[in-house]
């Protein structure tokens, strides 16, 4: 921001035809208030403040065919580097006669070694190829010889820091081949020509056709291009797009931490549109409810799991699909029960003997419903509800089993049966479900939690299906020991169910609560971070190997800006979400209320 106006005046007082009136050069804007008071020029660099250096770098050659990967690296460098290229076609007459001219020598040349009876000069040979091939481009396809200038220019908090990247950067240049040169004593030209103001003060410049000249735009890199995958965004160093299938990684886990209204929400919600629109079945855990419009707009089944709400799941439910449907829901159903009955999180809430009691008296009350391990043909037959194991236990009449009543009796029979003691009422075979837990009491998080969590087990995942498991604002699920046992089993054996679970949180240290919140941090083959907080770096900056550049990044992102981490790429990201759909997905008030007047919602 130094004083671009200050620059444009030095222009129009120095460029001819170009000037400015003298009210002009003396009035002054806000700029002049703002920009540094100066400008310091060294050899081959230049600062305007203790904390703001650069160096400009002109290319004087560099190979025909620039390598994709060479460009990449350079585009991709990681620190502060702006490009600068300017391109003039050329006369095509005057090339065509130099051209000429210069194949005639190399003939002569040629010729006249060969009468001598010289041994050949390959040399020569080769540039006469090329540039016989050169004049057949321009005479035949007519291909536009161009006059390209290419700078490159570097920017760093400190000298130290400049120089260092400056050897990186310069390193780059070698393995590509590119001959770059700091702009000695010519730093001044050098920003000047850096600006997006089409004047070229460094005049340095190469000549080339158009093929060589497309291949060096950003836009031609491949970088991380998966052409039958979801649009993840625009790569903020180059502008390409970037595309993954997730499908395709080594795991289908993806993490994303970031800031409050840093746009993690944003990014699950688009990513969820191109999933289900693409065949991709998607299960959100949503604990804000903001997923609705979104789910509306799709068509999807979305599921209100508050106490009294008419979306309603058996905990007894089994799953006749299954190999041994009364085990499996077993196991479930204790699973449940665990956490239901437990008075502190992480403590066992039953013992052996409770166990064993669970046992007996779920095949007793399954029985009871008709439902027979042994006979397939009753697997179909709708099981007990939590009520009629209630009264198993009671009619038993021992000591243990009446303390077992006694503690299950508010979710059988107490002020909790409405939700927990039913028939289920619900099928998903929609391909996007929303588990609504807004208006869920804090207290029975967990428990609903649990009950969803075997529920996505048993009925989404029979089928080989490509499936999402989402869970926005995770740090509700990972604080609590069994939850994330769960999610971590999830994440563990989901690949081989064709299925992934993407998890969002805005504090780091969430996935450092527990070993299965780690667990899925240290195996989620995608990482998204997004704007963070000072405080979160150091646990972030070992985990994922940030650079300083990386790490100072982080903490100045804007909203819908992020740092995309794979096994083989990173990847400064901006999800731009197409604006149509913008109204649906955002979580800022005014707009969600400007588009529940617009009836949005009621679609
Ligand atoms: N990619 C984006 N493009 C444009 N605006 C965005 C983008 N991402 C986020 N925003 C803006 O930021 C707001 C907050 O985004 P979002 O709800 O995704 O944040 P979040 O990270 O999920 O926050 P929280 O952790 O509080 O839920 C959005 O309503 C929107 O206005
Ligand atoms: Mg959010």
């Amino acid at each position: 921001m130094f004083g671009l106006e200050r620059i444009r005046r030095r222009l129009r007082r120095e460029q001819p035809g170009i000037q400015g009136s003298p009210l002009e050069i003396g009035g002054r804007s806000i700029i002049d208030h703002i920009a540094p008071s100066g400008l310091f020029l060294e050899l081959d660099y230049f600062h305007f403040s203790t904390t703001e250096y650069g160096r400009v770098w002109f290319v004087e050659d560099w190979p025909e065919r620039l390598g994709l990967t060479y460009l990449h690296d350079i585009y991709s460098f990681p620190g502060n580097l702006r490009v600068s290229i300017f391109v003039r076609p050329l006369d095509p007459r005057l090339v065509l006669q130099s051209v000429k001219r210069e194949l005639t020598q190399l003939r002569a040349q040629r010729l006249s070694g060969q009468q001598e009876g010289k041994i050949p000069d390959y040399g020569v040979i080769a540039t006469e190829r090329s540039t016989e091939e050169v004049l057949r481009k321009l005479q035949e396809e007519r291909a536009p010889i161009l006059l390209v200038s290419f700078y490159v220019c570097l920017f760093a908090r400190s000298l130290d820091e400049l120089n260092k990247a400056s050897r990186q950067l310069e390193e780059l240049f070698l393995d590509a081949g590119v001959r770059a040169h700091r702009a000695m004593a010519k730093q001044e030209a050098g920003i000047i020509s850096m600006l997006p103001l089409g004047v070229n003060l460094l005049n340095q410049a190469r000549n080339m056709d158009s093929h060589a000249l497309g291949a060096m735009f950003p836009f031609v890199s491949s970088d991380y291009l998966a052409p039958r995958g979801h649009f993840m965004g625009i790569n903020r160093a180059n502008g390409t797009l970037v595309t993954m299938d997730i499908f395709e990684e080594e795991n289908t886990n993806l993490i994303t931490v970031g800031n409050m209204g840093s746009g993690k929400s944003m990014f699950l919600k688009y990513q969820v549109e191109q999933a289900v629109i693409t065949g991709t079945r998607c299960m959100v855990i949503d604990l804000e409810g903001e997923f609705r419009p979104l789910c509306m707009d799709l068509g999807g089944t979305y599921l209100e799991l508050s106490t009294a709400a008419e979306h309603k799941m058996n905990v007894l439910d089994i799953n006749p699909e299954d190999r041994d449907p009364l085990t499996e829901g077993y196991y479930d159903f204790l699973g449940w029960l665990e956490v239901a009955l437990r008075e502190r999180r992480g403590e066992p809430s039953l013992s052996a003997r409770e166990k064993n009691l669970v046992d007996t008296t779920y095949k007793e009350a399954m029985a009871g419903a008709g439902v027979q391990q042994e006979d397939p043909s009753t697997w179909r037959t709708p099981p007990p509800t939590l009520s009629t194991w209630y009264q198993v236990l009671r009619e038993r009449g021992t000591p243990d089993a009446d303390e077992l009543a006694e503690r299950i009796a508010r979710y059988a029979v107490g002020l909790l049966a409405e939700a927990f003691d039913c028939q289920t009422n619900v099928t998903i075979d929609s391909s996007l479900v929303v588990f609504d837990l807004k208006d869920v009491p804090d207290e029975l998080k967990p428990v609903r939690v649990r009950q969803i969590q075997s529920f996505i087990w048993s009925n989404v995942l029979r089928e080989m299906r490509p499936t999402l498991v989402i869970v926005d604002e995770a740090w509700w699920l990972l604080q609590d020991l069994e939850t994330a046992r769960d999610l971590s089993a999830m994440a563990r054996r989901f690949r081989k169910r064709y299925a992934g679970l993407w998890l969002s949180t805005q504090h780091a240290e969430d996935f450092a609560r527990n070993t299965d919140a780690e667990f899925i941090r240290d195996t989620a083959s995608v990482v998204l971070l997004f704007a963070q907080n000072p405080s979160a770096i150091p646990l972030l900056e070992g985990r994922f190997a940030l650079s300083g550049a990386e790490t100072r990044e982080l903490v100045v992102l804007h909203p819908g800006e992020a740092l995309l981490l794979t096994r083989h790429h990173r990847i400064p990201l901006y999800i731009a979400v197409p604006k149509e759909r913008y109204p649906l997905y955002t979580t800022k008030p005014q707009e969600v209320i400007a588009f529940r007047e617009g009836g949005g919602e009621s679609k």
